[in-house]
């Protein structure tokens, strides 16, 4: 049986339903923290069972007779970050499975200024012991993390953000079928190149695609890191998630975000989508 993790959320819930083209429902199990959130999924035939990475034992009831296991990264940093993706991995191999997937990231790196890369390449150090065959799949940033950075600019037609390096934004929907692709054929093994999207998209152009998008101005302006926290803070980010916010920043800066690489589409056997297709205008803008 595959399983996924993360049923409920955005990837894990894609991914569960693209394997779905690719296997028959009743070899599929989906391992979510509250069962009633995916009534979806166990209405078609798919195993759903309770697994919370803070509770091991639920895990070996979610993860039992896998064959593959799909562990979404926790969205908890720190020790307790650590603790919790050790968990799920270590879990997945006593229940037998014959390769653990993980989803990495493309800037995943020890001595990162953003704290989920170090987090990530922590992770994939317990892969590389983990005594099954893994995949760390390392996606493209998430091209949804835009509409944070553009929240602003609708309004104010300013993109006001540190000084950044490109990013090769990548879509769910695309990590989703790459990953359906990897539980199912053996096509990924070990740390993947960076699966990402087709271009890195520089600030000035994603102000530019952005305005294009909007039909009106939207000018980019670099602000240095402090005013840029400071804003943040105003707006009420707390001083911790604005902290984080410079280090992507900073990763950015390093070039770590910017690789664009052809393994993604030629999975896909098509195009990766670019950013131009997922814009998401607000009504008011
Ligand atoms: N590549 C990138 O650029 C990028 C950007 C942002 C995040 N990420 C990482 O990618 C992951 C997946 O992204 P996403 O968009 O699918 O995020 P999402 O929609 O927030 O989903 C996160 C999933 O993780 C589950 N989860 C959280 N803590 C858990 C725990 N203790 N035990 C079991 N499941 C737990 C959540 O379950 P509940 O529904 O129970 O909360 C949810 O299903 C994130 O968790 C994050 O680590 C990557």
């Amino acid at each position: 049986m595959i399983i996924v993790t993360g049923a409920s959320g955005q990837l894990g819930h894609a991914v569960l339903e693209r394997l779905l083209d690719r296997a028959p429902a009743e070899q599929v199990g989906a391992s979510v923290r509250d069962p009633s959130s995916v009534r979806d999924l166990a209405e078609r035939g798919v195993r759903v069972r309770r697994g919370d990475y803070a509770d091991p034992a639920s895990l070996a009831e979610a993860f039992d007779g896998a064959s593959r296991v799909l562990v979404v990264s926790a969205n908890t940093l720190g020790e307790e970050g650590l603790r919790q993706n050790r968990a799920a991995i270590e879990a997945a191999v006593v229940a037998g499975a014959e390769r653990v997937l993980y989803t990495s990231h493309a800037g995943a790196r020890p001595d990162s200024p953003f704290p989920p890369m170090p987090q990530h390449a922590a992770n994939e150090e317990v892969l590389r012991g983990c005594g099954a065959p893994y995949t760390a799949l390392r996606h493209g940033f998430y091209a949804s993390t835009i509409p944070m950075l553009l929240s602003s600019a609708w309004h104010t037609g300013e993109l006001r953000v540190p000084d950044a390096g490109p990013f090769a934004w990548t879509t769910h929907g695309d990590l989703a079928a790459v990953a359906a692709l990897a539980l199912t054929d053996d096509v990924l093994d070990g740390i993947t190149p960076p699966l990402t999207g087709p271009e890195a998209v520089t600030m000035e152009q994603l102000a530019d695609l952005a305005a294009d998008a909007a039909g009106r101005t939207i000018r980019h302006v670099t602000v240095p890191d402090a005013e840029y926290r400071a804003a943040l803070v105003e707006r009420g980010v707390p001083e911790g998630g604005a902290d984080m916010l410079l280090g992507m920043f900073a990763a950015s800066r390093r070039g770590d975000f910017a690789t664009v690489d052809p393994t993604l589409p030629r999975l896909l056997g098509r195009p990766a989508t670019p950013v131009s297709e997922v814009f998401v205008v607000p009504a008011q803008a």
